[in-house]
C-alpha cells in the first residue's frame, strides 16, 4: 500500500516552512528533493568510508570502490540491462550525451549527414549536436509536436533519409510531460539501421524504464532528478556501440598502459571514466535508486498517474490557465500561463509567497517555446511525495495569481 504521509517523512526538507507556508515543492523536473537514506549515505561516505576508488589498495579504498562499484549493477537493474559493463557512470545526461556527441557521432560522421531531434529535446540534447552541425557541417532534422504536444513516431521515421546517423529524442518531455513511443522509434529505426539515443532524465523518475524492452542504443539518466545527489548519473550503452565509441576524456583510470609514445585504454566501461569521478554522489545515487525500487516503479508510477489526473481536472477547470500540452500520455509535468497576466516570473514569485516552489522561464528547451509561441512559462513537476493536497494549494495560489495580474 502506497502511503505518501510515510514517503513524505523520510524527505526531511518537506517539513519546513517557506515564507511561512508549508513547503509545496513542485520543482521536481529541475531537481528532486533527497530522502533521509541518501543524506545519510553521503554522510557515512565522507565522515567513515571516504577514499579515492580504484587506486588504493587500503581498506578505505577498497570500501569505497565496492560501494562506488555496486551503484553499475544498481543502475543495470535500474533500467532492466543485462549486464553492468553496458552502464557508463557520469555526472549526469548531460555529460552522457556530450560523450556520445565526441566519442561516437563525430568519428563517425560528415558533412550533409543528419541526426534527427523533437522539437521538445532539453537543451542537453540539442547543444552537442549543434557542435557537430558547427564543426562538420552535420544537419539537425527537426521533427515538430503537434497541438496536443504528441510526437507521431511515424513522423520521426519519416525523416530518416540514407545520410540519417542518429535519432536523438527525449523519453518525456520537461515542458509538456507528454511521454513518447520510444519502443516504437527504436524498433522502425533499428530495422533502417539508425541508433537510437534516448534522454531519460525526466521519464526515469516517474516509470519504470526497461531499456532492454525498448531497445535502445544509448539511454542517459540524471542522479539529482532521482532523488539522488548532483553530479551524479549514468548512461547505457548498447555492447555494439559500446565498441564503436572513443574515448571522450583522457585521464586516469581509463588508461592500461601510458608510455613516452603511445597509450592502451582500459575496457569498457572504465574507457569512458577518466579522472577522479564523483564518488560519493554515485554511492549516494545506489542509494536513491534502492529507496526507489523498494518503494517500486509501478507503485509510484500509479501514485502519479493519480496525482496527474487530478492536477490535470483542476487546473483545466482554471478557463484562465493555458495548459500547454495535452497528450493523453501526459505525465506530471504542467507548464502554463495565465490569460493577460503578467511573466511567468512574477507568477513564479507570488506562489512562492505562498510556499509553493515551480520553475519559470525557457526551461531549457527554447526550441520548443519557439514552436508554441510562448516567451515563458511557469512549470509544476510532481514526485513520488506530493499530494493532492498541495494541488489545491497551487490552484489557490494560482487563483490569488489570477485576481492580481489578470
Ligand atoms: N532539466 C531541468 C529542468 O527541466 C533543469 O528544469
Amino acid at each position: 500500500m502506497y502511503d505518501v504521509q510515510n514517503i513524505r517523512a523520510d524527505f526531511p526538507i518537506l517539513s519546513q516552512q517557506v515564507n511561512g507556508k508549508p513547503l509545496v515543492y513542485l520543482d521536481n523536473g529541475a531537481s528532486a528533493q533527497k530522502p533521509n537514506v541518501v543524506i545519510d549515505a553521503i554522510n557515512t561516505a565522507y565522515a567513515a568510508e571516504y577514499a579515492n576508488v580504484h587506486r588504493g589498495l587500503h581498506t578505505l579504498s577498497t570500501i569505497a570502490t565496492e560501494k562506488y562499484e555496486g551503484v553499475r549493477a544498481k543502475i543495470a537493474r535500474f533500467l532492466n540491462v543485462p549486464s553492468e559493463d553496458s552502464i557508463i557512470l557520469n555526472s549526469g545526461t548531460t555529460e552522457g550525451i556530450n560523450m556520445v556527441s565526441y566519442g561516437w557521432a563525430a568519428p563517425r560522421m560528415q558533412a550533409g549527414d543528419e541526426i534527427i531531434l523533437s522539437i521538445m529535446e532539453h537543451h542537453a540534447n540539442i547543444v552537442p549536436w549543434h557542435f557537430l552541425r558547427e564543426r562538420l557541417g552535420v544537419v539537425i532534422k527537426w521533427v515538430d509536436v503537434d497541438s496536443n504536444g504528441d510526437l507521431d513516431s511515424d513522423a520521426v521515421l519519416a525523416a530518416i533519409t540514407p545520410k540519417t546517423k542518429l535519432i536523438a529524442v527525449t523519453h518525456m518531455s520537461n515542458v509538456l510531460g507528454t511521454v513518447i513511443d520510444v519502443k516504437a522509434i527504436c524498433a522502425c529505426a533499428k530495422a533502417k539501421g539508425v541508433p537510437v539515443l534516448i534522454d531519460g532524465s525526466q521519464s526515469a523518475v516517474h516509470m519504470p524504464v526497461d531499456v532492454t524492452d525498448i531497445g535502445a542504443d544509448f539511454y542517459a539518466i540524471t542522479g539529482h532528478k532521482l532523488y539522488g545527489p548532483s553530479g551524479s548519473g549514468a548512461i547505457y550503452v548498447a555492447p555494439e556501440r559500446m565498441a564503436e565509441m572513443r574515448p571522450f576524456l583522457g585521464g586516469g583510470d581509463m588508461i592500461r598502459d601510458v608510455t613516452r609514445n603511445a597509450v592502451t585504454y582500459n575496457d569498457a566501461p572504465m574507457k569512458f571514466e577518466a579522472g577522479t569521478p564523483g564518488i560519493v554522489q554515485t554511492i549516494g545515487l545506489g542509494v536513491a535508486l534502492d529507496y526507489m525500487m523498494d518503494v517500486g516503479m509501478d507503485a509510484i508510477a500509479a501514485h502519479e498517474a493519480d496525482l496527474c489526473a487530478y492536477a490535470r481536472g483542476r487546473l483545466d477547470g482554471l478557463n484562465w490557465l493555458n495548459v500547454q500540452g495535452q497528450s493523453a500520455t501526459k505525465g506530471a509535468i504542467f507548464s502554463f500561463t495565465i490569460d493577460g497576466a503578467a511573466h511567468a516570473h512574477d507568477i513564479s514569485t507570488v506562489l512562492d509567497k505562498k510556499g509553493v516552489a515551480v520553475r519559470a522561464g525557457t526551461h531549457c528547451a527554447m526550441p520548443l517555446m519557439e514552436h508554441m509561441g510562448v516567451g515563458a512559462t511557469c512549470r509544476a513537476s510532481f514526485a513520488m511525495y506530493n499530494t493532492r493536497e498541495e494541488v489545491d494549494v497551487l490552484i489557490d495560489a494560482l487563483e490569488l495569481c489570477h485576481d492580481l495580474f489578470a
